[in-house]
């Protein structure tokens, strides 16, 4: 009786830290929203901002909406791998705290010290400010960068560990003998084969991030210590490819637990379910050469790979989770509400949005369209509509009531369909825009370009003021105890 009670307060506390980390991301999201609105509307020449103002919005934007992303997905695969396993919850703890500290150098460091050189700190950027920064800004928002990975690394080890003491082998927990057999006698869950690629292929990542940002680092201090500016880009490149992409892996895990709880179908691991995780593990780590097609110096077979590994990534996704997930809603008789909404929304969003890369990853079309918006249409599609609205959709789910089905024809029905509208137009004009070539990253637009900026500035403010709701009902909910 007392280890269940134990048990239940511990899960318990595992439920309150991811909410919490959630609404922080929840609260970063909005924030970021007013900064890239702020943008959005200066190239609209809706209002004036000082091009180094308009970098530095940028810079914080780009790294807060990524870190919101990571946030908001480690939230949701720690509460939902506590189901599986026994996490220690001081690892979240100090990952917060990293992540917190982290977060506070990078703001410091953008809007007093002034850094504008971008969340992608491309090697020597950083170091080459043309007098817009200080060599201490610049080392600021890296030690920064550094922190938050550290946290991560920290939360992966304890996922890591948890896992292997559960499992006993990354293996099993991958379900390899169901891959390579086609049988195995206790199949793990689908949070545990996504959780233990997640937790591979992003601490690879981030340790390359890390060395990375340890070099730019040093060479801020000791300009003679230089590191290759194309591996420091393939560096770069691989880190922020894998972390954001794993931001959205994080995310999916909520729907993996959560839409069975509505279709009363649970959600298993088949063969191809496990395929597709094990392909996802190969391809994320491969396929980040598609950013630097435009890289005539790159050995001519990266760039090759990076054009059909584009092609296959996609795949895997579809196939075991956006096609699953239609097989699972349809004909189970499941009634919707704003939790599961968002969640299959995200799961759209997600699936939509790879279309626009593998486009992308075409050289012969890359070569017109990687430095126009087609690019921000992209991961605005995946990441706007695919990882927040499954982030949104976790948080509604926690605080869900019994009500929310009924209630789902009215307020909540309207606020759903104006985020879509919302977000997926104003993605979609990213899109538009590249495809008429309309350069990324460029603080003043060409009179030509108006009008598309200000449309999507109106798309986004419809998509901020749903993603105000979204938000503040949540942390309401969890101020006056309403939950499930
Ligand atoms: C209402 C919501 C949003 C608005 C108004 C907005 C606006 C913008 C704008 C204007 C840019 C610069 C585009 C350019 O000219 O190159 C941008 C870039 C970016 N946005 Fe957003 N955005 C929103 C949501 C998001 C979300 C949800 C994410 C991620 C979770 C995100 C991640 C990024 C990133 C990574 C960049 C690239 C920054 C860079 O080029 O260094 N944005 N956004």
């Amino acid at each position: 009786m007392a280890n269940v009670a134990t048990t239940n307060n511990q899960s318990k506390e595992a439920d309150a830290l991811s909410s919490v980390a959630l609404l922080l991301a929840g609260a970063v999201f909005l924030l970021m929203m007013i900064a890239g609105l702020l943008m959005r509307s200066a190239q609209g020449k809706l209002i004036d901002l000082d091009p180094t103002l308009f970098y530095q919005l940028m810079t914080a934007h780009g790294a807060g909406m990524v870190g919101a992303a990571a946030l908001s997905g480690a939230a949701i695969m720690w509460l939902f791998l506590g189901r599986h396993v026994s996490l220690n919850k001081l690892a979240f703890k100090a990952f917060l705290a990293l992540f917190l500290l982290g977060v506070v150098l990078i703001l410091y460091s953008i809007f007093v010290g002034g850094f504008g050189g971008g969340w992608t700190f491309l090697y020597p950027l950083p170091a080459h400010s043309g007098g817009v920064w200080e060599t201490a800004a610049a080392a600021t928002f890296l030690v920064g960068l550094l922190l938050v990975g550290a946290g991560f690394l920290v939360l992966y080890f304890e996922m890591g560990r948890a896992i292997l003491v559960r499992y006993g082998n990354l293996s099993q927990a991958l379900a390899w003998p169901l891959v390579f057999r086609g049988k195995m006698e206790t199949v793990p869950p689908p949070t545990i084969v996504a959780s233990t690629v997640i937790v591979i292929f992003n601490s690879v990542g981030t340790v390359v991030g890390a060395a990375t940002l340890a070099i730019s680092l040093i060479n801020l201090f000791v300009p003679t210590f230089e590191i290759d500016a194309l591996l420091a880009k393939n560096m770069i490149y691989f880190f922020g490819h894998v972390f954001i992409n794993a931001s959205i892996y994080m995310a999916v895990i909520g729907v993996y637990e959560i839409l069975p709880e509505y279709t009363g179908r649970p959600w298993k691991v088949s063969r191809p379910f496990a395929i597709g995780w094990s392909a996802v593990l190969l391809f994320v780590l491969a396929v980040y050469p598609h950013h630097l097609l435009q890289d005539m110096v790159m050995p001519p077979w990266m760039l090759v790979m990076g054009q059909v590994v584009s092609y296959l990534s996609g795949l895997p996704i579809l196939a075991v989770t956006a096609f699953a997930m239609l097989g699972y809603v349809s004909g189970s008789g499941m009634k919707w509400d704003l939790a599961s909404a968002l969640l299959f929304l995200g799961v759209f969003g997600w699936s939509v949005g790879v279309v626009p890369a593998i486009i992308d990853g075409i050289i012969s079309i890359n070569k017109v369209m990687h430095n126009t918006l087609w690019v921000p249409g992209h991961f605005h599609t995946y990441l706007l509509v695919g990882e927040v609205a499954m982030s949104f959709g976790v948080m509604a789910w926690i605080v869900r009531s019994k009500q929310d089905v009924a209630l789902f024809s009215g307020l909540q029905r309207a606020v759903f369909w104006t985020y879509v509208v919302g977000a997926l137009g104003f993605a979609m004009v990213f899109l538009t825009s590249g495809a008429a070539s309309v350069p990324r990253r460029w603080a003043v637009h060409a009179p030509e370009w108006i009008m598309q900026d200000r449309i999507a500035t109106l798309l986004g403010i419809v998509t901020l003021l749903s993603a105000v709701y979204f938000v503040t009902r949540f942390g309401s909910r969890l101020a006056s105890g309403e939950r499930k």
